[in-house]
Protein backbone atom coordinates (compact mmCIF):
# COMPACT_ATOMS: atom_id res chain seq x y z
CA UNK A 1 0.00 0.00 0.00
CA UNK A 2 0.94 3.23 -1.15
CA UNK A 3 -0.20 6.70 1.02
CA UNK A 4 -0.10 10.06 0.06
CA UNK A 5 -0.12 12.81 2.46
CA UNK A 6 1.77 15.26 0.64
CA UNK A 7 -1.12 17.74 -1.03
CA UNK A 8 0.07 20.42 0.54
CA UNK A 9 3.30 20.06 -2.15
CA UNK A 10 0.94 18.91 -4.77
CA UNK A 11 -2.53 16.61 -5.73
CA UNK A 12 -2.69 14.15 -7.74
CA UNK A 13 -4.61 14.87 -11.05
CA UNK A 14 -8.75 14.39 -11.03
CA UNK A 15 -9.17 12.03 -14.02
CA UNK A 16 -11.67 14.17 -15.22
CA UNK A 17 -9.48 16.86 -15.69
CA UNK A 18 -7.17 14.72 -17.49
CA UNK A 19 -9.87 13.49 -19.81
CA UNK A 20 -10.68 17.43 -20.26
CA UNK A 21 -6.92 18.30 -21.12
CA UNK A 22 -7.01 15.48 -23.82
CA UNK A 23 -9.67 15.65 -25.34
CA UNK A 24 -8.78 19.48 -26.32
CA UNK A 25 -5.24 17.48 -26.80
CA UNK A 26 -6.43 15.35 -29.44
CA UNK A 27 -9.19 17.98 -30.92
CA UNK A 28 -7.44 21.75 -30.89
CA UNK A 29 -3.96 22.32 -31.87
CA UNK A 30 -4.67 26.14 -33.02
CA UNK A 31 -2.64 28.99 -31.66
CA UNK A 32 -4.75 30.90 -29.61
CA UNK A 33 -3.21 34.37 -31.03
CA UNK A 34 -4.59 33.25 -35.06
CA UNK A 35 -7.35 34.63 -36.20
CA UNK A 36 -8.13 31.18 -38.17
CA UNK A 37 -10.98 28.68 -37.35
CA UNK A 38 -7.92 26.89 -35.26
CA UNK A 39 -6.91 29.76 -33.67
CA UNK A 40 -10.50 31.38 -32.87
CA UNK A 41 -11.18 27.41 -31.12
CA UNK A 42 -8.12 27.67 -28.99
CA UNK A 43 -9.37 31.53 -28.46
CA UNK A 44 -12.21 30.63 -27.45
CA UNK A 45 -11.62 27.72 -25.31
CA UNK A 46 -9.34 29.79 -23.00
CA UNK A 47 -11.84 32.84 -22.83
CA UNK A 48 -14.31 30.09 -21.46
CA UNK A 49 -11.68 29.32 -18.84
CA UNK A 50 -10.88 32.42 -17.90
CA UNK A 51 -14.53 33.32 -17.77
CA UNK A 52 -15.41 30.24 -15.76
CA UNK A 53 -12.04 31.42 -12.92
CA UNK A 54 -13.52 34.64 -12.98
CA UNK A 55 -16.83 33.22 -11.42
CA UNK A 56 -15.39 31.23 -9.22
CA UNK A 57 -13.86 34.44 -7.40
CA UNK A 58 -16.72 37.14 -8.41
CA UNK A 59 -14.15 38.85 -10.64
CA UNK A 60 -14.28 40.57 -13.89
CA UNK A 61 -13.47 38.74 -16.88
CA UNK A 62 -10.29 41.61 -17.35
CA UNK A 63 -8.70 40.62 -14.14
CA UNK A 64 -7.57 37.10 -14.08
CA UNK A 65 -4.15 36.62 -15.97
CA UNK A 66 -3.11 33.28 -16.75
CA UNK A 67 0.75 32.46 -15.87
CA UNK A 68 3.23 29.75 -14.55
CA UNK A 69 1.59 29.23 -11.35
CA UNK A 70 1.92 30.94 -7.78
CA UNK A 71 5.43 31.53 -7.56
CA UNK A 72 5.33 33.62 -11.25
CA UNK A 73 1.98 35.09 -9.87
CA UNK A 74 3.11 36.42 -6.93
CA UNK A 75 6.60 38.14 -8.45
CA UNK A 76 3.88 39.78 -11.02
CA UNK A 77 2.09 40.98 -8.58
CA UNK A 78 4.94 42.62 -6.14
CA UNK A 79 7.44 43.38 -8.69
CA UNK A 80 5.01 45.55 -11.15
CA UNK A 81 3.25 47.19 -7.94
CA UNK A 82 6.49 48.30 -6.78
CA UNK A 83 7.81 49.44 -10.32
CA UNK A 84 4.24 50.65 -11.70
CA UNK A 85 2.51 51.57 -8.71
CA UNK A 86 4.52 54.01 -7.24
CA UNK A 87 4.88 51.48 -3.64
CA UNK A 88 7.32 52.43 -1.30
CA UNK A 89 6.96 49.99 1.67
CA UNK A 90 6.06 46.53 2.01
CA UNK A 91 4.68 45.38 5.12
CA UNK A 92 4.98 41.12 5.04
CA UNK A 93 5.16 38.33 7.82
CA UNK A 94 7.92 36.05 8.20
CA UNK A 95 6.40 32.82 8.14
CA UNK A 96 5.56 33.90 3.64
CA UNK A 97 6.16 31.36 1.43
CA UNK A 98 9.62 31.99 -0.64
CA UNK A 99 7.99 32.94 -3.38
CA UNK A 100 6.54 36.66 -1.65
CA UNK A 101 10.02 36.25 0.51
CA UNK A 102 12.61 36.06 -1.90
CA UNK A 103 10.95 38.46 -4.35
CA UNK A 104 10.49 41.43 -2.05
CA UNK A 105 14.45 40.98 -0.73
CA UNK A 106 15.47 41.29 -4.09
CA UNK A 107 13.59 44.48 -4.32
CA UNK A 108 14.85 45.74 -1.62
CA UNK A 109 18.32 45.45 -3.25
CA UNK A 110 16.80 46.93 -6.67
CA UNK A 111 14.92 49.58 -5.57
CA UNK A 112 14.33 52.48 -2.32
CA UNK A 113 11.71 50.46 -1.00
CA UNK A 114 11.59 50.02 3.14
CA UNK A 115 10.88 46.26 4.36
CA UNK A 116 8.90 46.00 7.55
CA UNK A 117 7.26 42.55 9.03
CA UNK A 118 4.58 42.45 10.66
CA UNK A 119 5.32 40.23 14.25
CA UNK A 120 3.12 36.33 14.43
CA UNK A 121 2.42 34.86 17.35
CA UNK A 122 3.68 31.19 18.60
CA UNK A 123 0.85 29.63 16.18
CA UNK A 124 1.49 32.12 13.43
CA UNK A 125 -1.25 34.60 13.76
CA UNK A 126 -0.56 37.80 11.92
CA UNK A 127 -0.81 40.89 14.67
CA UNK A 128 -3.58 43.17 13.32
CA UNK A 129 -2.69 45.64 15.93
CA UNK A 130 0.43 46.19 14.97
CA UNK A 131 -0.38 46.31 11.18
CA UNK A 132 -2.75 48.96 12.03
CA UNK A 133 0.25 50.70 13.93
CA UNK A 134 2.59 50.27 11.35
CA UNK A 135 0.06 51.33 8.11
CA UNK A 136 -0.84 54.56 10.72
CA UNK A 137 2.76 55.12 11.18
CA UNK A 138 3.79 56.37 7.57
CA UNK A 139 2.44 58.03 4.29
CA UNK A 140 4.71 55.85 2.33
CA UNK A 141 2.63 54.34 -0.15
CA UNK A 142 2.48 50.30 1.23
CA UNK A 143 1.76 47.15 0.03
CA UNK A 144 0.76 44.58 2.49
CA UNK A 145 1.44 40.72 1.56
CA UNK A 146 0.13 38.57 3.82
CA UNK A 147 -0.43 35.24 2.78
CA UNK A 148 -4.41 33.31 3.16
CA UNK A 149 -3.14 30.16 4.69
CA UNK A 150 0.49 29.14 5.83
CA UNK A 151 1.45 26.03 3.68
CA UNK A 152 3.79 24.83 6.15
CA UNK A 153 1.31 25.30 9.20
CA UNK A 154 -2.11 26.02 8.01
CA UNK A 155 -2.57 28.91 9.89
CA UNK A 156 -5.21 30.56 8.22
CA UNK A 157 -5.32 34.65 8.13
CA UNK A 158 -8.53 36.89 8.48
CA UNK A 159 -8.42 38.44 5.29
CA UNK A 160 -11.03 40.54 5.52
CA UNK A 161 -9.25 41.95 8.31
CA UNK A 162 -6.49 42.86 6.56
CA UNK A 163 -8.54 44.03 3.87
CA UNK A 164 -10.47 46.43 6.33
CA UNK A 165 -7.07 47.57 7.82
CA UNK A 166 -5.63 48.09 4.53
CA UNK A 167 -8.65 50.15 2.77
CA UNK A 168 -8.53 52.29 6.21
CA UNK A 169 -4.72 53.62 5.54
CA UNK A 170 -5.17 53.33 1.93
CA UNK A 171 -2.93 50.57 1.72
CA UNK A 172 -2.60 47.92 -1.12
CA UNK A 173 -3.18 44.27 -0.69
CA UNK A 174 -1.78 41.24 -2.23
CA UNK A 175 -2.49 37.40 -0.83
CA UNK A 176 -0.77 34.11 -1.71
CA UNK A 177 -3.81 32.47 -1.48
CA UNK A 178 -2.31 29.30 -3.45
CA UNK A 179 -3.19 26.84 -0.60
CA UNK A 180 -6.82 28.26 0.10
CA UNK A 181 -7.74 28.43 -3.37
CA UNK A 182 -10.47 26.04 -4.51
CA UNK A 183 -10.60 25.28 -0.53
CA UNK A 184 -12.29 27.74 0.94
CA UNK A 185 -14.49 30.75 -0.84
CA UNK A 186 -12.90 33.68 -1.70
CA UNK A 187 -15.01 36.86 -3.15
CA UNK A 188 -13.26 39.89 -4.36
CA UNK A 189 -16.45 41.57 -4.47
CA UNK A 190 -16.99 40.85 -0.49
CA UNK A 191 -13.03 41.24 0.25
CA UNK A 192 -11.66 44.09 -1.44
CA UNK A 193 -7.92 42.99 -2.56
CA UNK A 194 -5.61 44.33 -5.08
CA UNK A 195 -3.87 40.96 -5.93
CA UNK A 196 -4.38 37.31 -5.16
CA UNK A 197 -2.83 34.41 -6.84
CA UNK A 198 -4.05 30.52 -7.51
CA UNK A 199 -2.20 27.48 -8.40
CA UNK A 200 -3.54 24.25 -10.15
CA UNK A 201 -1.41 21.81 -9.16
CA UNK A 202 -2.57 22.39 -5.38
CA UNK A 203 -6.47 21.27 -6.34
CA UNK A 204 -6.21 18.24 -8.32
CA UNK A 205 -4.96 20.40 -12.20
CA UNK A 206 -1.85 20.37 -14.04
CA UNK A 207 1.70 21.50 -12.53
CA UNK A 208 3.07 24.56 -13.91
CA UNK A 209 -0.45 26.82 -14.51
CA UNK A 210 -1.85 28.77 -12.48
CA UNK A 211 -3.45 32.71 -12.24
CA UNK A 212 -3.26 36.63 -10.92
CA UNK A 213 -6.03 38.24 -9.95
CA UNK A 214 -5.29 41.78 -10.56
CA UNK A 215 -8.41 44.28 -9.19
CA UNK A 216 -9.32 46.63 -11.93
CA UNK A 217 -8.84 50.02 -10.07
CA UNK A 218 -4.77 48.28 -9.55
CA UNK A 219 -3.89 47.45 -13.19
CA UNK A 220 -0.31 46.77 -13.81
CA UNK A 221 1.86 47.44 -16.84
CA UNK A 222 3.48 43.89 -18.66
CA UNK A 223 5.22 41.96 -16.71
CA UNK A 224 6.49 39.78 -20.28
CA UNK A 225 7.60 41.69 -22.98
CA UNK A 226 7.44 40.05 -26.46
CA UNK A 227 3.81 38.89 -27.40
CA UNK A 228 0.28 40.55 -27.01
CA UNK A 229 -1.12 37.90 -24.88
CA UNK A 230 -3.12 38.52 -21.97
CA UNK A 231 -4.12 41.27 -23.23
CA UNK A 232 -0.10 42.38 -23.21
CA UNK A 233 0.62 41.78 -19.74
CA UNK A 234 2.13 38.42 -20.25
CA UNK A 235 4.03 37.59 -23.66
CA UNK A 236 3.75 34.05 -24.93
CA UNK A 237 1.98 31.48 -26.72
CA UNK A 238 -0.18 30.46 -23.39
CA UNK A 239 -0.08 27.02 -21.63
CA UNK A 240 -3.37 26.08 -23.43
CA UNK A 241 -4.26 22.43 -22.29
CA UNK A 242 -2.93 23.83 -18.78
CA UNK A 243 -5.56 26.83 -18.74
CA UNK A 244 -8.06 23.59 -19.40
CA UNK A 245 -7.05 21.73 -16.97
CA UNK A 246 -7.03 24.80 -14.44
CA UNK A 247 -10.70 26.08 -15.32
CA UNK A 248 -12.08 22.40 -15.15
CA UNK A 249 -10.28 21.57 -12.09
CA UNK A 250 -11.62 24.44 -10.03
CA UNK A 251 -14.74 24.37 -11.11
CA UNK A 252 -14.46 20.49 -9.45
CA UNK A 253 -13.29 22.21 -6.36
CA UNK A 254 -15.65 25.26 -6.14
CA UNK A 255 -18.61 22.62 -6.97
CA UNK A 256 -17.15 20.01 -4.19
CA UNK A 257 -15.78 22.29 -1.44
CA UNK A 258 -18.37 21.69 0.87
CA UNK A 259 -18.54 18.03 1.08
CA UNK A 260 -14.33 17.52 0.13
CA UNK A 261 -13.90 20.45 2.98
CA UNK A 262 -16.47 17.69 5.27
CA UNK A 263 -14.86 14.56 4.68
CA UNK A 264 -10.96 16.02 4.52
CA UNK A 265 -11.66 17.78 7.87
CA UNK A 266 -12.90 14.95 9.71
CA UNK A 267 -9.66 12.57 8.83
CA UNK A 268 -7.74 15.69 10.09
CA UNK A 269 -9.76 15.49 13.10
CA UNK A 270 -9.04 11.54 13.02
CA UNK A 271 -5.63 11.66 13.07
CA UNK A 272 -5.27 14.74 15.63
CA UNK A 273 -7.17 12.60 17.90
CA UNK A 274 -5.60 8.96 17.42
CA UNK A 275 -2.28 10.80 17.82
CA UNK A 276 -3.03 12.40 20.57
CA UNK A 277 -4.90 9.57 22.53
CA UNK A 278 -1.94 6.57 21.29
CA UNK A 279 1.29 8.30 21.19
CA UNK A 280 3.69 10.23 23.82
CA UNK A 281 3.82 14.38 23.51
CA UNK A 282 2.60 14.84 20.59
CA UNK A 283 1.64 18.59 19.76
CA UNK A 284 0.21 20.39 16.71
CA UNK A 285 1.75 23.36 15.29
CA UNK A 286 -0.28 26.37 13.51
CA UNK A 287 -3.41 28.34 14.97
CA UNK A 288 -6.11 24.72 15.77
CA UNK A 289 -9.00 27.66 15.68
CA UNK A 290 -8.66 28.98 12.36
CA UNK A 291 -6.83 26.35 9.98
CA UNK A 292 -6.35 25.17 6.75
CA UNK A 293 -7.95 21.53 6.56
CA UNK A 294 -5.84 20.05 4.39
CA UNK A 295 -2.63 20.64 6.47
CA UNK A 296 -1.99 19.01 10.07
CA UNK A 297 1.37 19.98 11.05
CA UNK A 298 2.19 17.68 14.16
CA UNK A 299 5.02 18.27 16.57
CA UNK A 300 7.07 14.90 17.68
CA UNK A 301 9.03 15.00 20.62
CA UNK A 302 13.07 14.65 20.78
CA UNK A 303 14.42 11.67 19.87
CA UNK A 304 17.61 10.88 18.88
CA UNK A 305 16.98 9.48 15.72
CA UNK A 306 13.72 11.62 14.47
CA UNK A 307 16.08 12.43 11.99
CA UNK A 308 15.00 9.36 10.10
CA UNK A 309 11.53 9.57 10.98
CA UNK A 310 10.98 11.47 7.04
CA UNK A 311 12.93 8.00 5.82
CA UNK A 312 11.16 5.46 7.87
CA UNK A 313 7.37 6.85 6.82
CA UNK A 314 8.81 6.59 2.91
CA UNK A 315 9.79 2.76 3.30
CA UNK A 316 6.93 1.93 5.05
CA UNK A 317 4.69 3.53 2.05
CA UNK A 318 3.63 6.92 3.11
CA UNK A 319 4.46 9.98 1.78
CA UNK A 320 4.46 13.23 4.24
CA UNK A 321 6.51 15.96 4.05
CA UNK A 322 8.86 17.54 6.74
CA UNK A 323 7.97 21.66 6.73
CA UNK A 324 7.71 22.62 3.64
CA UNK A 325 8.06 20.39 0.57
CA UNK A 326 8.60 23.57 -2.15
CA UNK A 327 11.95 23.58 -0.96
CA UNK A 328 12.94 19.70 0.54
CA UNK A 329 15.90 20.02 -1.44
CA UNK A 330 17.22 22.26 0.69
CA UNK A 331 19.19 21.10 3.95
CA UNK A 332 17.85 24.66 5.92
CA UNK A 333 15.41 24.03 8.23
CA UNK A 334 12.24 25.28 8.23
CA UNK A 335 12.29 29.38 7.93
CA UNK A 336 8.04 29.20 9.00
CA UNK A 337 9.29 26.87 12.31
CA UNK A 338 11.90 29.67 13.02
CA UNK A 339 9.89 32.54 12.79
CA UNK A 340 6.74 30.65 15.33
CA UNK A 341 10.04 30.06 17.05
CA UNK A 342 9.16 26.13 17.25
CA UNK A 343 10.98 24.18 20.33
CA UNK A 344 14.14 23.52 19.07
CA UNK A 345 14.70 19.37 18.89
CA UNK A 346 10.97 18.36 18.34
CA UNK A 347 10.26 17.12 14.66
CA UNK A 348 7.95 18.73 12.68
CA UNK A 349 6.46 16.40 9.99
CA UNK A 350 3.28 18.02 7.79
CA UNK A 351 0.30 15.68 6.68
CA UNK A 352 -1.38 17.31 3.97
CA UNK A 353 -4.95 15.70 2.79
CA UNK A 354 -7.01 15.70 0.04
CA UNK A 355 -10.44 14.38 -0.87
CA UNK A 356 -9.05 10.95 -2.07
CA UNK A 357 -7.76 10.16 1.14
CA UNK A 358 -9.49 7.50 3.02
CA UNK A 359 -10.16 6.51 6.65
CA UNK A 360 -8.23 3.49 5.87
CA UNK A 361 -4.84 5.24 4.63
CA UNK A 362 -4.95 7.26 8.41
CA UNK A 363 -5.73 3.86 10.07
CA UNK A 364 -2.44 2.31 7.70
CA UNK A 365 -0.10 5.38 8.51
CA UNK A 366 -0.86 5.27 12.69
CA UNK A 367 -0.05 1.48 12.22
CA UNK A 368 3.33 2.26 10.63
CA UNK A 369 3.80 5.55 13.17
CA UNK A 370 3.43 2.89 15.97
CA UNK A 371 6.15 0.29 14.67
CA UNK A 372 8.48 3.50 13.95
CA UNK A 373 8.37 5.22 17.13
CA UNK A 374 9.06 1.66 18.81
CA UNK A 375 11.79 0.44 16.95
CA UNK A 376 12.98 3.88 17.83
CA UNK A 377 12.72 3.08 21.73
CA UNK A 378 14.23 -0.19 21.01
CA UNK A 379 16.87 1.14 19.32
CA UNK A 380 17.41 3.71 21.97
CA UNK A 381 16.92 1.18 24.91
C1 LIG B 1 1.70 29.10 -0.06
C2 LIG B 1 2.34 28.81 -1.37
N1 LIG B 1 2.60 29.82 -2.21
C3 LIG B 1 3.17 29.62 -3.40
C4 LIG B 1 3.54 28.37 -3.82
C5 LIG B 1 4.19 28.21 -5.15
O1 LIG B 1 3.24 27.90 -6.13
P1 LIG B 1 3.72 27.28 -7.53
O2 LIG B 1 4.24 25.92 -7.24
O3 LIG B 1 2.49 27.25 -8.37
O4 LIG B 1 4.74 28.21 -8.08
C6 LIG B 1 3.33 27.27 -2.95
C7 LIG B 1 3.73 25.89 -3.24
O5 LIG B 1 4.27 25.43 -4.13
C8 LIG B 1 2.68 27.50 -1.72
O6 LIG B 1 2.43 26.50 -0.89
Amino acid sequence: MRVYFDNAATTPLDPIVIEAMTKVMRENFGNPSSIHREGRTARSIIEKARKSIANSINASIGEIFFTSGGTESTNMALKCSVRDLGVQRIITSRMEHHCVLHPIESLEKTHDITLEFVDIDKCGRVDYDQLNILLENSDKKTLVSLMHANNEIGTVADMDKISNICQAHDALYHSDTVQTMGHFPIDVEKTKINFLTGSAHKFHGPKGVGFVYINGDSMIKPYIDGGAQERNMRGGTENFYGIVGLAKALEMAIAGMEERHTHINGLRQYLKDQLTQNFEDIQFNGCQENYLYTVLSVSFPPHPKSDMMMLNLDISGISASGGSACSSGAEKGSHVLESINAAAGRRTIRFSFSHFNTKEEVDFLLEKLKNIIEIKKEMVA
